[in-house]
């Protein structure tokens, strides 16, 4: 994607540093963090300097190359061993983290070289899944269009294009007048923060709205489709994604509004049988607590902005179960939420 006219990738590796947008700085500030280790990226992934499904997984897997490429033949299995473990702890729910730590561990045994091609394929596969998931799912939407998504499934949170904001960048790119609904998403403000900056860098009409405000605007037909992405989705199409999905999709179930969620083969678990199963991330309280922002001088500031003293609950995830889905737009197409088309998505 394009800032101020150069082409980006969210996260690149040359050599052996991992380079990759602080989006923790976003929209306020535009800036390249390098990583020269993989206890570096781990730190990056947890922090959140890099996040998003597939951006986590692509950190994921040149996390454990670059483990690979300073590993000492002497005990180069075990530090491999330990490298993986040590990037599978940063951050549990995003499916995309294990299966590029799977990919890239079973090249490392063979070789550093193969480790290291097998983390560049995975973020290539990742721009070209994202791409294809905006073709299929440009085919839903019509131009008119007043389309919610949540939290930021657009290019930062994958390598290039992402998955729930690809088919809306399609979608204005062949010239469909379409308005894009953008849920705040608090506590950490993915919506106002990067898919508004996201959408803004292309020129897409947007609004952001308070994260409790969809109901109300599906109950006034102002919301003709329901995009989200999803960090984990079960074998039986139930789906974990940003906390505060389900409650969206409670509503767009009740207003008979099409739920979609867009998300590539890597994000799906076939071994977690149902939603159940999935762990959701609890992060620090202070993310409900405190809200970062910049003040008039341009500094950035980290306010208190609840009752001081106060205790706070701070789940990161939610799973939406599959009867509220509409559908899942994948790289291969649009599929149902259900066991059988899951696996027939696998058998492709
Ligand atoms: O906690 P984050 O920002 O890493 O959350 C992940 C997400 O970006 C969302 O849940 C998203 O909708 C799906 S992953 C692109």
């Amino acid at each position: 994607m394009n800032v101020n006219n150069k082409h980006y990738r969210t996260i690149w590796m040359e050599k052996s540093s991992v380079f990759m947008i602080e989006q923790n700085l976003l929209p306020f500030e535009f800036k390249i963090f390098e990583s020269t280790n993989y206890l570096d990226t781990c730190m990056a992934i947890k922090t959140m300097i890099v996040r998003g499904a597939g951006a986590i997984g692509a950190a994921a897997g040149f996390a454990l190359a670059q483990a690979a490429l300073t590993a000492d033949k002497n005990n180069y299995t075990e530090y491999i061993a330990l490298a993986k473990k040590t990037i599978e702890a940063t951050r549990p729910t995003a499916r995309n983290l294990f299966t590029a730590t799977e990919r890239v561990y079973n090249a490392a045994k063979e070789s550093k070289k193969l480790a290291v091609e097998e983390a560049q394929n995975i973020a290539d596969e990742d721009a070209q899944t994202s791409l294809a998931i905006g073709k299929f799912g440009n085919e839903l939407i019509k131009s008119g269009y007043g389309i919610e998504t949540h939290c930021n499934a657009g290019w930062l949170a994958f390598v290039d294009h992402g998955t729930a904001l690809s088919p809306i960048y399609q979608a204005h790119k062949s010239g469909k007048e379409i308005f894009v609904y953008v849920d705040e998403t608090r506590p950490r403000n993915q919506g106002a923060k990067l898919t508004a900056w996201e959408l803004q860098n292309e020129n897409v009409p947007y609004a952001i709205i308070p994260d409790n405000a969809g109901a109300h605007l599906m109950s006034k037909g102002k919301i003709d489709i329901m995009i989200t992405g999803a960090d984990r989705i079960a074998k039986n199409g139930d789906t974990a994604n940003k906390i505060g999905t389900l409650e969206k999709a409670i509503a767009a179930k009740y207003y008979g509004i099409p739920f979609y969620i867009a998300a590539p083969r890597s994000t799906f678990d076939i071994n977690c049988k149902s939603g159940k199963e999935i762990i959701i991330e609890e992060r620090h309280p202070d993310e409900v607590l405190y809200q970062i922002g910049i003040n008039k001088q341009n500094r950035s500031e980290k306010l208190l902005i609840s009752a001081p003293g106060s205790k706070a609950i701070n789940p990161a995830f939610d799973v939406t179960p599959a009867e509220l889905i509409t559908g899942i737009i994948t790289e291969k197409g649009i599929i149902k939420p259900t066991e059988d088309d899951i696996i027939k998505l696998f058998s492709q």
